[in-house]
């Protein structure tokens, strides 16, 4: 059996899928990003990261309100095309940076403003990441995180990491809203606010977007026939598959 590093596993689940990343419905538009475009316009940054950019949505809106952005992913092929978009849309000045969340590959303090979206349930170790991401900020700056949250009940965990890993080998944990605080405390950050959102996952586009095999489709449709009528209402499980998850927006200052 052939195995390889977690980060290349992120790389090779992303890589050949960073097109159907930039097109996706699910992560170009939403709530979210129109709140995240509204607190980068209040901020109005000098140098503005995204960390774990992957079709570059939240990079796009920072840079229409920073004086430069810098995406930075695991994943080169999904910067390439971070790159190539940007430059479609005139965006002169987005850079893009290769490297893991845990060893980021800048100064102390060379950021003033910070955006993480749908990204740190992907990190190999998610506090050393958040450590970082404290560590690259100026003191007092903006830093907004956007995530799939767990509920926290352990069966209602438990099905949601379940079929995460399934459909994706590169997930790690949709953390808690607790341990989220927690990790964002330790790491030196004060949470300001919080915003919960429901997010409707359309099944079929959700699986193709990660090419899940045949076999993970059927054993990820199965769990949904199987699940106890609490956890089918609590994340409003379709016929086809479609479900609805949490999704939690931290805004925070680096302390
Ligand atoms: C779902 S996509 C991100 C979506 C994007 N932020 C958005 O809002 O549209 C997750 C991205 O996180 C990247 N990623 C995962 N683990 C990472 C790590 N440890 N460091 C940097 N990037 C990482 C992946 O390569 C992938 O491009």
């Amino acid at each position: 059996m052939m195995t390889q590093s977690h980060d290349a596993v992120v790389r090779a689940q992303f890589g050949p899928r960073a097109n159907a990343y930039v097109q996706s419905a699910v992560h170009a538009a939403g709530e979210d990003l129109d709140a995240v475009e509204a607190i980068v316009r209040r901020c109005a940054p000098a140098h503005a990261i995204d960390l774990g950019a992957g079709g570059g949505h939240v990079a796009y809106r920072l840079a229409r309100h920073a004086a430069a952005v810098t995406a930075v992913d695991l994943s080169a092929e999904m910067l390439a095309a971070v790159a190539h978009t940007a430059r479609e849309r005139g965006l002169s000045n987005l850079a893009t940076c290769a490297a893991p969340a845990e060893d980021l590959p800048f100064a102390d303090a060379a950021f003033d403003f910070l955006a993480c979206r749908f990204s740190a349930h992907h990190w190999r170790d998610f506090e050393a990441g958040l450590r970082q991401a404290r560590r690259v900020l100026k003191g007092g700056s903006t830093a907004l995180f956007v995530d799939i949250v767990s509920p926290g009940a352990a069966a209602l965990d438990t099905h949601l990491q379940a079929v995460e890993l399934l459909r994706d080998p590169s997930h790690i944990r949709d953390y808690t809203r607790r341990e989220w605080e927690a990790a964002l405390t330790g790491a030196g950050f004060a949470v300001q606010a919080t915003q919960l959102r429901r997010l409707r996952m359309d099944y079929p586009t959700w699986v193709e977007r990660m090419r899940t095999p045949e076999a993970h489709r059927a054993a990820i449709r199965s769990l949904q026939r199987q699940v106890s009528s609490e956890t089918a209402a609590y994340y409003e499980i379709e016929p086809d598959g479609s479900f609805t998850i949490d999704s939690l927006q931290m805004e925070a200052v680096a302390a």
